[in-house]
């Protein structure tokens, strides 16, 4: 099996499960018990990681809220400054393209009685596509924005967000701004600090860590941040999220997030050049096939994400017809709830051509060979797939 499905999921790096074992083994102390040494073994192992974490993206020293993932740190942002007692605005405003477990959350405010503005992103077609239409986010901020969130890079088509352009339309109207930086953290530079982000989510099982684990950060020095825990019990975490903390988790995402920012510099240019290699074997081997999203260069779309249209054959027929071959066919997270990507749809794809779209993520791990056995196979799949379509 050929892994390109890296936006889904990354495999844990060796390194990264060698150096969380212990914690699961050996070292087992309760976080939390600090009246004796397994104990606070348990607690130094979380303190040291979560200062890995903020060095690795510029945040302030505790600033991080560890969560079970993404999800749960984008609910715990938006939740948490818009329904905090203390917030006196009303109206939060997002974008089209955002993953669900920001759409979702938005939806449950606007049940609460919050307005919440969805901004567009510009269109297939425009250098940008996908990421959210500035002019258009300025216009929908105003003096009662309590909270905006954009995504630092998109999981579908790999568009990559100006964050420090948004974070000064953000402030200058009073507004914080949160980050789901879940496809950005350990694939691009990503700097809490010099962007002014207030609010930023992400999570381990991006950047070759378990699955399960995640972080938020709260707050970059320059301004308040109040947010309401969702989860309360026994007060862990200053009472920002509740629970016994999970010190292997801990470790493990704090090695993966030091392993993939160490190595950025070097993996970037090769995982950009297998990316290449991949649209070029495919554009020239089959017809009318049509690249989405912003051209195939940094800064304006990471370094492995290629989203593509192909005539006459579905995605999902495609994945089926090339078992030997992992990649998807809109993106993972709502294949749950299967149906036309909502990212391409708001880019100006058609139902059809949304359908016939599938994601390659390349992943660090990826190998020249890989690429070239991987485009033989979906080339040989495509062409039967065309002839039993010609066929009808
Ligand atoms: C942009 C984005 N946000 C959030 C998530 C959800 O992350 P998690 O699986 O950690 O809950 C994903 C997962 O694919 C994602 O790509």
């Amino acid at each position: 099996m050929i892994y390109l499905d890296n936006h889904a999921t990354t495999c844990c790096d060796p390194r990264v499960v060698e150096a969380m074992l212990p914690w699961l083994s050996e070292h087992f102390g309760n976080p939390h018990s600090l009246s004796h040494s397994p104990g606070r073994l348990a607690a130094d192992a979380i303190e040291q990681s979560l200062s890995q974490i903020t060095r690795s993206t510029n945040s302030p020293e505790h600033s991080i809220v560890m969560t079970s993932g993404a999800t749960e740190s984008n609910n715990l942002a938006i939740r948490g400054v818009c329904l905090h007692p203390r917030q006196t605005r009303r109206h939060f405003v997002t974008v089209s393209t955002e993953h669900p477990a920001v759409l979702d959350v938005a939806e449950e405010l606007r049940r609460d009685g919050f307005r919440v503005t969805r901004v567009a992103a510009y269109q297939a077609g425009h250098p940008c596509a996908g990421s959210v239409d500035l002019d258009r986010l300025a216009d929908a901020i105003d003096d009662d924005t309590a909270l905006v969130s954009v995504m630092w890079a998109n999981n579908e088509v790999g568009s990559i967000a100006p964050m420090k352009v948004i974070a000064d339309l953000c402030h200058a109207r009073g507004a914080l701004l949160h980050s789901d930086a879940t496809q950005a953290i350990g694939r691009i530079d990503v700097d809490v600090r010099k962007t002014d982000v207030d609010l930023v989510s992400g999570s381990a099982h991006k950047f070759y860590g378990p699955k399960g684990v995640g972080f938020l950060v709260v707050g970059n020095g320059n301004r308040r941040v109040r947010i309401l825990p969702q989860i309360v019990g026994g007060g862990q975490q200053d009472g920002l999220r509740s629970g016994t903390m999970n010190p292997a988790a801990a470790v493990a995402m704090a090695k993966a997030i030091e392993l993939a920012n160490h190595e950025m510099r070097s993996s970037q240019p090769q995982i950009m050049g297998l990316r290449g290699q991949l649209f070029e074997q495919l554009r020239s081997r089959i017809e009318r096939i049509q690249l989405n999203g912003p051209e195939l260069t940094l800064p304006g779309r990471l370094p492995g994400n290629l989203n593509l249209t192909i005539d006459q054959v579905e995605g999902e027929a495609w994945m089926s017809a090339t078992p030997g071959v992992a990649f998807s066919s809109g993106s993972a997270c709502s294949s749950v709830e299967p149906g036309a990507s909502h990212v391409l749809r708001a880019i100006g794809l058609s139902e059809s051509a949304t359908r016939r779209s599938v994601r390659f993520g390349i992943g660090r791990f990826n190998t020249e060979p890989e690429i070239m056995e991987a485009a033989d196979q979906l080339v040989e799949s495509y062409r039967k797939l065309q002839q039993l379509t010609g066929q009808r």
